[in-house]
């Protein structure tokens, strides 16, 4: 058994710390913000994750995890210490790394004699370089090790990785950090610290290429009576293209694909190449949010003035996440041309900051009286089980717009409802 430090109680550095209890290790988390540290010290978990919360208090039940509030608290007697914390989008794209700065000059002084450091958080090339020089102790070394996870299934992916990226120069660290994680089964990359740094940056980058690739793919098949759900099956049996992540939408969100985009941007600038196949992929998204915006208003004749319903407000679904939603971007672009937007969310209840000028209530059929058009922005599997005679009878104009091609068109049109997907 080891004892792991991590620092920052996020999705990352939680999922982390229940999958090194699960594989029998003693592991400290140390959280900054006092309300999030109660929440976990009473075993319940501050993000909606499935399985989190069961893991958290049987940690704690088994006295195997604890939770402080310092990372000076969390690190000294870690063999491991991992570093979780987050990184967000800085200026111009640039990846913020106060908070990784700050984690690492905290433990440094405190870091037991050969602790190693794992670096989690998405971190643009040469950061681990910068966390070895902030802690400047030729016994610690850092190992950057990008995650992995979806929020949603971040349990389950942290304890079933598709493959681990170690990247350190030394290779005794880089031999103990595998033989820690190795009963996880997963591949094992080794390589230096920038390749492991890349790896993560771009594939984000790649997945929200699929993502803009089949968006425009969707809006070509709108033009020539294509259907962009046979389209998408047609080409991602081949193995080379794949089906995951070719679902249409209202463009990619959350706290990563965009913010990750823009670091690997950023960092090509610096090496003095311009990413322009990047710049077209943020286009295609920001355009897409756009035309769904259009299908709106083309059903709600006219938008000025009516009551568009909103179903699905984070930014996908099994997550309660607002962070970079389109949903609501597209729930801002409506209201700037008149729209009066009430929205629900099975994980939405109250108001909070990102939802200003949306009105929320907590039924999805009452989002729907007296509107003129119904928008699904996320795909709540809920929404497809849902009394849709209910739903005609109250809306003042029967039109969908689903921007997941969640529904089945067929029974909805019979129902008497004008329906439009995506590419279909
Ligand atoms: C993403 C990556 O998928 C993870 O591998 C990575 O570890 C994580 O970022 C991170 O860097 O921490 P996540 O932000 O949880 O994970 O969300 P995704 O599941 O990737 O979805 C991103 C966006 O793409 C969502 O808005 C989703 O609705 C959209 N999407 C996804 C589509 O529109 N179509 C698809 O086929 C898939």
């Amino acid at each position: 058994m080891s004892k792991c430090a991590v620092i920052g109680g996020g999705y990352v550095g939680l999922a982390t710390a229940v999958t090194l209890t699960h594989l029998g290790h003693e592991v400290t988390v140390a959280e900054i913000d006092p309300e999030r540290l109660e929440t976990l010290r009473a075993g319940r978990s501050p993000i909606l994750e499935a399985g989190l919360e069961e893991r958290i208090a049987q940690g704690l039940e088994e006295g195997v995890l604890s939770f402080v509030s310092k990372s000076t608290e969390a690190a000294p007697e870690a063999d491991f210490v991992f570093l979780c914390v987050q990184t967000p989008m800085g200026s111009r794209g640039r990846a913020d790394l106060s908070y990784l700065e700050q984690a690492a000059a905290e433990i440094a002084p405190v870091l037991a004699q050969e602790a190693i450091v794992v670096t989690k958080s998405t971190v643009p090339v040469g950061s681990s370089r910068v966390v070895e020089r902030v802690i400047r102790r030729e016994d610690v070394k850092v190992v950057s090790s990008p995650e992995f996870l979806q929020e949603g299934s971040a349990v389950h992916d942290s304890l079933h990785p598709t493959r681990i990226v170690l990247g350190c120069d030394d290779q005794t660290a880089v031999a103990k950090v595998a033989a820690l994680l190795e009963p996880l089964n997963a591949p094992i990359i080794v390589t230096n610290s920038p390749s492991a740094e890349t790896i993560k940056y771009a594939a984000n980058s790649f997945l929200a290429t699929k993502i803009s690739f089949i968006n425009a793919v969707a809006a070509v098949c709108e033009g020539i009576g294509a259907n962009v759900d046979d389209v998408m099956l047609g080409i991602g049996y081949d193995p080379r293209i794949g089906v995951e992540f070719l679902r249409p939408g209202p463009g990619f969100g959350g706290s990563c694909l965009p913010k990750d985009l823009g670091a690997i941007k950023a960092s090509a600038e610096d090496a003095g190449y311009r990413f322009e196949l990047l710049d077209a992929v943020e286009k295609v998204n920001d355009q897409q949010l756009d035309r769904i915006v259009n299908k709106i208003a083309r059903h709600a004749r006219p938008l000025n003035g009516s009551i568009v319903a909103v179903w699905g407000l984070t930014f996908k679904a099994r997550t309660a996440d607002l962070r970079d939603s389109p949903a609501i971007e597209i729930a801002r672009r409506l209201r700037e041309r008149n729209a009066k937007v009430v929205a629900y969310d099975p994980t939405v209840t109250g108001p909070a900051p990102e939802l200003e000028g949306i009105e929320i209530v907590t039924d999805p059929y009452a989002a729907t009286i007296g509107a003129s058009a119904l928008a699904i922005l996320t795909e709540w599997d809920e929404f497809r089980w849902l009394d849709f005679e209910k739903v005609e009878s109250g809306m003042k104009h029967a039109a969908i717009v689903d921007a997941r091609n969640l529904l089945d068109p067929a029974p909805l049109r019979r129902l008497g409802f004008e329906y439009e997907g995506l590419g279909r």
